[in-house]
């Protein structure tokens, strides 16, 4: 017994170990797999996942082809694990004006990942419930027609930079990549309207704005990383949130000091002498009224957050809608040359650019950016969560959901836009949009949470196609990638820039 006494400590330790390993075993399998029961319960149909990781797999090639590819497999309403989170995918229209407007107290936010910092927390899009409401009431008059307007002498500014620098690519006849000239140019427009700087970026790469806003680009999560993060959330996203993020907060802090520099500096400036710009229309909308009574409806770095949300909501993808533009007419010289002769009458009628011509005389050049926007948008995709249990059109949805508008998929189908992948600005024409089915169409989202500078945005890149085309035709070259190749990691966009050539007009 003694003997068996001696031995029975280590066996009985060694078993314990065993069985541990074996609990701990048992345990992560069945937590690798346990969310992925969730969208079988409700009923909706998704691919298969892997353990831990979920349907991550599926989008290596990007989130556009993924997306068309479950509306094929799996119809307008499908599903997906992105790790344990859930998310279910609609390009239905019913379904998605449930979503976007006839639920919307119910569907209010956006996801977040959790691991954003300020100032992308403070800006409009990633605010949640009231404070979002109170935000984005706070900020609509920036968007006013009457704020667009004092917008596009500063937006011509820099057009008249980009022109300067295509002007020898239209003398040497050489192909270039205008993706680049228009990254450049969507750089310098941000400066000046969100920041009150004027530069030229192309001219100056090594300007401590250049530099800022590409390191605020270059953040990224190791893929390792985000694996751990999206396999357990629950202890990896309290645990990144505590990394060191000396290089965020050194970017956040330039655009912040930068903010604060500019504000400062108006505040010394007669109200007319301030210069009028994106900046000044947020600072103007974030006060009741002048005087030392005056209440704010910001605070300095929600004000921060707002400047910064041109750089997150607009730079990328305005570059990518001036880039698809500027390749759809190259690709299609019958109707470049329609809108050609349209631009060339605008001219000859209006001596001036003012919001409310460009608004109503130029229905062509609305046509063709509208239909690029249909063929290419490049939000293609964007999220509700639902905050309590509900039931739309007979679909089950429980609280916490992630709902996400598969926009591409939408934009072709088929049955709502024959030969989707025409490029055909006449499916835009008045008489067209009257009678298109609502919530078949959503570049720009929709509903109370849709796109607020959608006026801005489209007012942008109206004027800088319409500078463009005063000056140059676009031309297909040996070098143009037809079809074009996409990426879609992020904002869709084409994945090996766009290669034309320019000849003078
Ligand atoms: C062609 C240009 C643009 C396109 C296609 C576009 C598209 C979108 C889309 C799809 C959304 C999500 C809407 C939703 O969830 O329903 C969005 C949100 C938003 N966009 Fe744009 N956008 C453009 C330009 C801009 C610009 C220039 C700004 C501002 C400077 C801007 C500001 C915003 C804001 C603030 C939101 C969030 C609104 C909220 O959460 O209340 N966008 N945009």
């Amino acid at each position: 017994m003694q003997v068996l006494g001696l031995f029975s400590l280590p066996v009985s330790g060694l078993t314990v170990t065993v069985t541990l390993l074996a609990v701990f075993l048992v345990l992560l399998k069945w937590y690798s797999t346990s969310a992925f029961s969730r969208l079988e319960k409700l009923g909706i149909r998704h691919p298969k996942p892997f353990p831990f990781i979920g349907n991550l797999t599926f989008f290596h090639q990007g989130f556009w082809e993924a997306h068309l590819e479950l509306r094929h497999q799996y119809g307008p309403l499908s599903g997906y694990y992105l790790g344990r989170r859930m998310f279910i995918v609609i390009s239905e229209p019913d379904m998605i004006e449930q979503v976007l407007v006839e639920n919307f107290s119910n569907f209010t936010n956006r996801i977040a990942s959790g691991l954003e910092s300020k100032p992308v927390t403070d800006s409009v899009l990633f605010l949640r419930d009231r404070r979002w409401t109170e935000v984005r009431s706070a900020l609509t008059s920036a968007f006013s027609p009457e704020k667009l307007n004092e917008m596009i002498p500063l937006i011509s500014h820099s057009c008249q930079v980009l022109l300067a620098h295509l002007q020898s690519f239209a003398d040497s006849g050489e192909a270039f990549d205008i993706q680049k000239s228009y990254c450049s140019f969507t750089t310098d427009v941000v400066a000046s309207l969100a920041f009150g700087t004027q530069l030229d970026s192309q001219e100056e790469p090594t300007h401590p704005f250049v530099q800022h806003c590409h390191r605020f680009f270059a953040f990224s999560i190791p893929r390792a990383l985000l694996v751990l993060i999206l396999s357990f959330p629950s202890v990896m996203v309290p645990l990144a949130r505590m990394l060191p993020k000396k290089q965020w907060e050194e970017v956040a802090h330039y655009f912040s000091s930068l903010v604060g520099t500019v504000t400062a500096a108006r505040e010394q400036q007669a109200r007319g002498e301030r210069r009028k710009d994106f900046l000044q229309a947020i600072l103007d909308s974030s006060l009741d009224e002048e005087g030392p009574k005056a209440t704010r409806h910001l605070t300095e770095d929600e004000v921060v957050g707002q400047a910064s949300l041109f750089l997150i909501a607009g730079y990328e993808i305005i570059t990518n809608t001036l880039s698809f533009a500027t390749y759809l007419l190259a690709t299609h010289p019958k109707y470049q040359e329609r809108l050609l002769a349209e631009l060339d009458a605008f001219h000859g009628a209006h001596g001036s650019l003012e919001y409310y011509s460009l608004q109503k005389s130029l229905p062509y050049l609305d046509m063709v950016i509208l239909e690029t926007l249909r063929m290419y948008p490049p939000a293609f995709r964007f999220t509700r969560e639902a905050t309590r249990d509900c039931e739309l059109l007979g679909q089950r949805i429980p609280a916490g959901a992630v709902l996400e508008v598969a926009v591409g998929a939408l934009h072709h189908d088929p049955e709502f836009w024959p030969n989707p992948e025409i490029f055909d600005p006449e499916r835009f024409t008045a008489e067209a949009q009257q009678i298109r089915r609502p919530f078949t169409y959503l570049p720009f989202g929709g509903g109370p949470r849709g796109c607020l500078g959608m006026q801005l945005g489209l007012l942008e890149v109206k004027l800088t196609l319409l500078h463009m085309l005063s000056k140059f035709r676009f031309q297909v070259c040996p070098k143009t990638q037809i079809p074009l190749q996409l990426k879609s990691k992020a904002a869709l966009g084409p994945k090996d820039g766009v290669y034309i050539k320019i000849v003078p007009r």
